[in-house]
Formats: C-alpha cells, sequence, structure tokens
C-alpha cells in the first residue's frame, strides 16, 4: 500500500480509502442525491455523501429509504449518511448500507431538525461524548473493514460547545474520521460557523478531520483549508446551483489556473444534463410508473436546483417563475432559451454573492 507522505500533497486517506482531492461534496437532505452527486462528481469532486437516511428505515426496508441508495457503480467509496440514537439501530442499519454497497458509512451527529433531534438522534445524539463513543463502537463492531465517520456540529448551543470532547470519544471509539460543521444546533444556519473550533479538533485528534461551514465559494474552501489545517472541505450551500466550483477547486489542487464562470452553453449542457440524469433516477425508483408522469415529477423533484442554477443572473427571476410550472426536459429548455437567450449578458449581477439567497432550512 502506498505511504501516505509519498502521495501529492492534495490526495487524502480514510480509512483504507485513497481520494485523489480533498475538497468533497457534504451530505445534503433532499440535494445530494445520485443525479447531483454524479454532476458534483463529473465536475471534480474528489467524494460525496448522499443524504441522511434513517437507520430505522433501512432496516424495515422502506421504498422511500432504499431509494436513497440508488448509485452510480462508478461511485466509489459509496457513502452513506444514517442516523438514529440508539448503538443496536445504527449498527444494523450501517450492515444494511453496506449490504446495498457501502464502503463507508457516516453516522449524523448534525441535524438540528426537531423531528430528529426529538428522537435522540442528529444532533441530541452528540450532546454526551459517551453516548457517541457508544453509536461508533457498535457500528464499527458491526461492519468491519468499512470505516465509520461522524458529523458533528460545534455543540448543542453557546454555553455547551462540546466537539473537542465529542471528536476525541468519536477517535477513541474506532471511527475513522470527523466531518465538523462549526455552528451549534441552536444556530441551525444562520451566523458565522467556527472554523476556529475545526482547527481546534483537528489539532486534538490523529485521524482525519473535514471541514464545514460557510463555504460559499472556491476562496473559501481554499482559505479554510489553509486557516484550520482540516485534511478535507466539505462544500454544501456553495454547490448547491454551483457544481463548477469542484471545477474550480480541481484545477487549484493542481496547480493550475482557476476556470472562469461557466460559460452560457456550458451552463445549459450541465442543467440539461441534470434534468436528464434526475428523470433517469425517478425511472429507477418507479419503473411502473407511466413515461410522462415520471418525467414530470422528475422535473418537479429538479424544481429548487433549477432555482438555485439561477441565482445571481439576469432574467432568473422569470424564469424561476416560469419554473413552476414546466413538466418535461423539453419545457425546462425552451423555459431556458425564453429567459436565457443567446447573447444575453452571461455574468452574474453587479454585487450579488452566493450567499444571498442560499436558503438555510436542512439536516
Ligand atoms: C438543504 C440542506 C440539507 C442538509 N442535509 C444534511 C444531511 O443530510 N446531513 C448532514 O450531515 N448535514 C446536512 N446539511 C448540513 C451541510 O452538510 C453543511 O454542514 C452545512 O450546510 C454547513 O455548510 P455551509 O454553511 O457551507 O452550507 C444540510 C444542509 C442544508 C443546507
Amino acid at each position: 500500500m502506498p505511504v501516505l507522505g509519498t502521495r501529492p500533497a492534495s490526495s487524502m486517506q480514510i480509512g483504507p480509502h485513497h481520494f485523489s482531492g480533498r475538497f468533497f461534496l457534504a451530505p445534503l437532505a433532499g440535494v445530494s442525491d445520485r443525479p447531483f452527486r454524479t454532476i458534483c462528481r463529473e465536475m471534480g469532486a474528489s467524494f460525496a455523501y448522499t443524504e441522511m437516511v434513517s437507520a430505522h428505515g433501512l432496516l424495515h426496508g422502506k421504498a422511500q429509504t432504499l431509494a436513497y441508495l440508488d448509485r452510480d457503480p462508478a461511485e466509489v467509496p459509496f457513502a452513506v449518511q444514517i442516523f438514529a440514537a440508539e448503538p443496536e439501530a445504527l449498527a444494523r442499519g450501517a450492515e444494511a448500507a453496506v449490504q446495498a454497497g457501502a464502503g463507508m458509512v457516516d453516522i449524523n451527529m448534525a441535524c438540528p431538525v426537531k423531528k430528529v433531534c426529538g428522537t435522540g438522534a442528529g444532533a441530541a445524539l452528540a450532546r454526551d461524548p459517551a453516548a457517541v463513543g457508544a453509536a461508533v463502537a457498535a457500528t464499527v463492531a458491526a461492519i468491519p473493514g468499512i470505516p465509520v465517520t461522524i458529523k458533528i456540529r460545534a455543540g448543542w448551543e453557546e454555553g455547551a460547545i462540546n466537539c473537542v470532547e465529542v471528536a476525541r470519544a468519536a477517535e477513541g471509539a474506532g471511527a475513522s474520521a470527523v466531518a465538523l460543521h462549526g455552528r451549534t444546533r441552536a444556530q441551525g444556519y444562520s451566523g458565522k460557523a467556527s472554523w476556529t473550533l475545526i482547527r481546534a479538533v483537528k489539532e486534538a485528534v490523529g485521524i482525519p478531520v473535514l471541514g464545514s461551514g460557510d463555504v460559499w465559494t472556491a476562496a473559501d474552501a481554499l482559505r479554510m483549508r489553509a486557516e484550520t489545517g482540516c485534511d478535507a472541505v466539505l462544500v454544501a450551500r456553495g454547490a448547491c446551483g454551483n457544481p463548477w466550483i469542484f471545477r474550480e477547486l480541481k484545477a487549484a489542487e493542481r496547480g493550475e489556473p482557476i476556470p472562469p464562470p461557466p460559460s452560457r452553453e456550458e451552463w445549459i449542457e450541465v442543467v440539461m444534463r441534470h434534468v436528464a440524469l434526475q428523470i433517469e433516477h425517478r425511472q429507477r425508483q418507479r419503473p411502473h410508473q407511466a413515461g410522462d408522469a415520471q418525467e414530470e415529477q422528475a422535473v418537479r423533484e429538479l424544481r429548487r436546483h433549477l432555482l438555485w442554477y439561477s441565482r445571481g443572473r439576469r432574467g432568473g427571476v422569470a424564469f424561476r417563475r416560469g419554473g413552476v410550472h414546466v413538466k418535461s426536459a423539453a419545457e425546462v429548455r425552451a423555459l431556458i432559451d425564453l429567459q436565457f437567450p443567446p447573447g444575453v449578458p452571461w455574468e452574474f449581477d453587479a454585487g450579488w454573492h452566493p450567499a444571498q439567497d442560499a436558503g438555510g432550512e436542512g439536516s
């Protein structure tokens, strides 16, 4: 096996898995499904997590839960993020994920949503480092040879910052990496993420640390690495509508000039590829549904992405208004041609920043 130190600085390792770069797509509920993971990986993301999947749902083989496990066979390692409160449920859910092809399992200890925290899962699980240790130990024991990672927040609230203790407990119990979103559960998605805490966790543990929070541009991601020393950066809201961020980061890792934002033609190609991938995704999930209904549903599922793709662009408001009514790939394309005709100025609106209207709801 190659020694880590002999590999180029841009590569890293989690458990047995080597990654050619250090910029990953974060787990994003309702967003990091197979189509979007494919788009981001094609753009240069070295790795992408699934959205969070209920360990209980995996155990009971619920159709909606299993749909989260749809993956491109080229997606290696396939990393499934699971959530539950009980070590036993996490262990059994991890086994089910591995049976479905997972080569890495992440435990969500970061979700702030009441419905999840109310059961003791998500961010609630990380309130107690001993519970974190028990959850990790049970999961590691259930899936020998498969790395188990955790994703945590800074702590529950301002007076209860415990990410360093939690990361140490996870490492002691056998976790292969820890991802930190530097906001507290109480902050949700508002305020600023603490990168100082990412550095503190990096200094406290020997396993790889993945940093998350307020990465809106490629420059932010590079700065997070430089300022915190984290091993990899999770790009979350900054990738929504802008998978090209990974193209920029890949170029930076290779020491090449940062490519410009996509031209109108490149943008259309990716948006339409995303539409096509979403339709295929739907077809695999509902093979017996009529073709028109599959396509309409897929385009409906994609509305959020269409909105994100059009942010900051002249014509974006009208595009979004029209996007509510589109029902097929052909209608998406027609709307693009109507609202973004050839020859329109293609630069972003003056003063626009991707953190604007980014949306804050998430898990
Ligand atoms: C819509 C949305 C969905 C999310 N879903 C998940 C999830 O399923 N699992 C998880 O660990 N974090 C989830 N997150 C948190 C992100 O992975 C990331 O840690 C957070 O957005 C901070 O990064 P940012 O400020 O750069 O967006 C979600 C965030 C958003 C906005």
